[in-house]
């Protein structure tokens, strides 16, 4: 019977273990836990989800403080139009970050960036461009690219020195996205170096309709790129993500042609983990029931969640003067509308509740939007309970040994 660790993931001569934990924003998927996979020999994720907040955090910078400064006169106006991002502070924490977490690198492992196009902050191509770029230019191993279709998202790079070198891959849910970024990104003559598939079980946003999510299996849309690719005589790996649980459930995919696997709800439970305790006791308390695919997020797509986030419902300002990271080109979010139709509708309350969309930005920057993976509800399975009631939290190498590791579909249990 076979395990992840006889499969290996292959990018020209380096090889890896077969695992890739995927990138958690906003700092779940922390450098700790990205560090850790890398010094294990596989590949972790750092985000760069909002990282002037991040950096302000661990680096003790003032980027937000600065920001809202600048803006403060325009909080009670619904146009966010004039609340730009200076572009200098964007690319200083991405920088910092990167190159901190870069220069903590040990192992044989890899350490890639998701960057996601859909946090457009008020200035799409010129705000992502930085991104890309400074990611780039402070070291990272590799830029996955998520949240959205990237059509132009190499021409971007394609001057940097590093972007023949760099590995580069895209997160698709389906052949046709996949095929529309081939075709839009074949004139920099550049093919991605590996393409992540991602199901409908998976945490995060959804790449699939609210209503027509439970219809897709990852299973299906990966051996149809996989066959795509043959078909084309195109050798890039290919790494499904979304529900895949246990070393076996890897394994079965691993002998199907795919190149590694992508997890990451198993490591939202992890010491390395950027969720806070509390946070991770409610993952692990979770039942099926407590979690669902909504459409709060103000992104336009669903995104899962448990249903007790208090980010459901929460009335609080548009924070867009200190983030804004959701604002469209025309500085506008779908919150702010939601929000601005709750106040004129109760303009005596205090406070005051929104329940059709949430102020993404602030509830994912303060962990109160418990996002997740679809078995969630199963982690409970993978530690021990103590007396207390609580949980035991594992360690990212504990859980990263038991999918190399592990047959029959087991699950070890970490030491008492
Ligand atoms: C808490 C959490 C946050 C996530 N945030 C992001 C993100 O910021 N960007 C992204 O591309 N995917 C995100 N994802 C998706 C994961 O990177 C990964 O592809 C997926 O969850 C894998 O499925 P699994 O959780 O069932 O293992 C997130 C997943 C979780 C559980």
């Amino acid at each position: 019977m076979k395990r992840v660790d006889d499969f290996r993931l292959k990018f020209g001569k380096q090889e890896l273990v077969p695992i890739m934990i995927g990138g958690m924003g906003v700092d779940i998927s922390t450098a700790e836990l990205a560090l850790e996979a890398a010094r294990l020999g596989g590949v972790g994720h750092i985000s760069d989800a909002m990282l002037p907040t991040v950096s302000d955090r661990r680096y003790d910078t003032d980027f937000v403080k600065t920001k809202l400064q600048q803006y403060k006169y325009n909080i009670d106006n619904s146009n966010k139009a004039e609340v730009k991002f200076d572009l200098g502070h964007i690319a200083e924490s991405t920088r910092l970050h990167v190159s901190k977490t870069m220069e903590a690198k040990r192992g044989s492992g890899m350490i890639f960036i998701n960057c996601m196009e859909k946090l457009t902050m008020n200035a799409p191509k010129e705000t992502l461009k930085v991104r890309l770029w400074e990611a780039l230019s402070a070291g990272i191993d590799g830029i996955t690219l998520a949240a959205g279709l990237h059509l132009g998202s190499f021409a971007l790079i394609e001057d940097h020195p590093r972007f023949r070198d760099v590995k580069l891959g895209i997160i698709v849910s389906s052949l046709r996205a996949l095929q529309l970024f081939l075709r839009k990104n074949a004139r920099t003559h550049r093919l991605p170096d590996y393409i992540v598939v991602e199901g409908p079980l998976a945490g995060g946003h959804l790449g699939f309709g609210l209503d027509d999510w439970m219809k897709y299996d990852l299973r299906t849309i990966t051996n149809e790129i996989i066959q795509y690719l043959r078909d084309e005589k195109l050798d890039i790996p290919v790494i499904p993500a979304g529900g895949i649980f246990t070393g076996s459930d890897a394994v079965a995919f691993l002998e199907e042609g795919a190149a590694a696997v992508q997890v990451a709800t198993r490591f939202t439970v992890a010491e390395e983990c950027g969720l806070p305790a509390d946070v991770q006791q409610e993952y692990f308390k979770a039942s099926e029931n407590d979690i669902e695919v909504n459409a709060t997020s103000p992104t336009g797509y669903p995104m899962r969640m448990l249903k007790n986030s208090p980010s459901i419902g929460s009335g609080i300002r548009p924070g867009c003067e200190s983030y804004g990271y959701l604002l469209d080109a025309n500085g506008h979010c779908d919150y702010i509308d939601s929000y601005n139709r709750e106040v004129a509708l109760q303009p005596e309350a205090k406070k005051i509740q929104v329940f059709d969309k949430t102020c993404l930005c602030t509830h994912m920057r303060n962990f109160k939007c418990w996002t997740c993976g679809h078995y969630t509800y199963r982690l409970k399975d993978t530690t021990r309970k103590a007396t207390d009631g609580k949980y035991q939290i594992l360690t990212a190498e504990h859980i990263f040994k038991d999918y190399q590791y592990s047959t029959d579909n087991k699950i070890a249990l970490p030491d008492a």
